[in-house]
């Protein structure tokens, strides 16, 4: 499998007095999806920003292409930054930008690209998530929400697109909107080959999209495998999840 292009060792994170990752130990290996699932408050979201080295280790270390991030200067996170792009939990589109400009935002701020190439650039990313050039010329709040998750997964693979790091993409989205938006993130992988990490509560799309699924249960990685082995986990707490996200909904009627 080569070197890990994410490697996390002993990765503990205290905020405000508060343990919110309990020692996490993780290698992310090229072109994987990778999925992490886990309950609301587990600290799924946190791992992920560590990986972009938004926050920093309490203990611990992340390294990404064999850097450690926390020995980085800003310059030098930037252009590990550039490989990776982060689709947030929120969506975190600039409201007042036009999305070909939301999607072209690093080469407007970074590069003196000038604008008609931006926009150019930008609706052939917008093709790359199947979104129409009509899509270029909206604000943000004209768009359902699939699509604002669309416009920030072509943003994320505005860079280098590495490493794609997902947080909860399909939350607060249809069944049909949620599948299309799995077969996007398996098919940009297939096409560029990029490494993915998926945040997810969403058990189909865990099992349907994963290489490897890892459950994080308050601040703690307690299990690592194949969707099948995560399937049929002997962990009560495993199989806890596994089964309310699956049979979960039928059975609350
Ligand atoms: N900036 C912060 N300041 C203080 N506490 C925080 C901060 N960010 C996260 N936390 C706490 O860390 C814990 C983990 O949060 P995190 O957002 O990583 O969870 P999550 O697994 O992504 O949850 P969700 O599924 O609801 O998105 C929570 O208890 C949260 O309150
Ligand atoms: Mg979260």
């Amino acid at each position: 499998m080569g070197e890990p292009v994410i490697r996390i060792r002993n990765l503990r994170k205290v905020i405000d007095g508060r343990e919110i990752l309990k020692g996490i130990n993780l290698d992310i290996y090229e072109g994987e999806i990778f999925v992490i699932i886990g309950g609301s408050g587990s600290g799924k979201s946190t791992l992920l920003k560590h990986i972009v080295g938004l926050w920093k280790p309490t203990e611990g270390c992340v390294c990404v292409f064999g850097q450690n991030l926390a020995e980085l200067d800003e310059q030098e996170l930037d252009k590990i930054r550039l490989k990776m792009g982060y689709v947030f939990q929120e969506g975190a589109l600039f409201d007042f930008l036009k999305v070909w400009e939301n999607v072209g935002f690093y080469y407007l701020e970074h590069t003196n690209l000038p604008k008609p190439v931006v926009r150019k650039k930008a609706i052939e990313l917008l093709r790359q998530v199947d979104l129409d050039e009509k899509v270029a010329d909206l604000y943000p709040s004209q768009l359902s929400g699939g699509m604002k998750k669309r416009v920030s997964t072509a943003r994320a693979i505005a860079g280098e697109g590495r490493i794609i790091l997902y947080d909860e993409p399909t939350s607060g989205l249809d069944p049909v909107t949620s599948r299309n938006i799995d077969r996007l993130i398996v098919s940009l992988r297939d096409r560029l080959g990029s490494t993915s990490v998926v945040v997810t509560h969403d058990m189909i799309s865990a099992v349907s999209i994963a290489d490897r699924i890892g459950f994080i249960y308050k601040g703690e990685l307690l299990e690592v495998g194949t969707p099948e082995q995560i399937l049929n986990s002997k962990n009560p707490l495993v199989r806890e999840f596994v089964e309310k996200g699956l049979y979960g909904l039928k059975r609350e009627r």
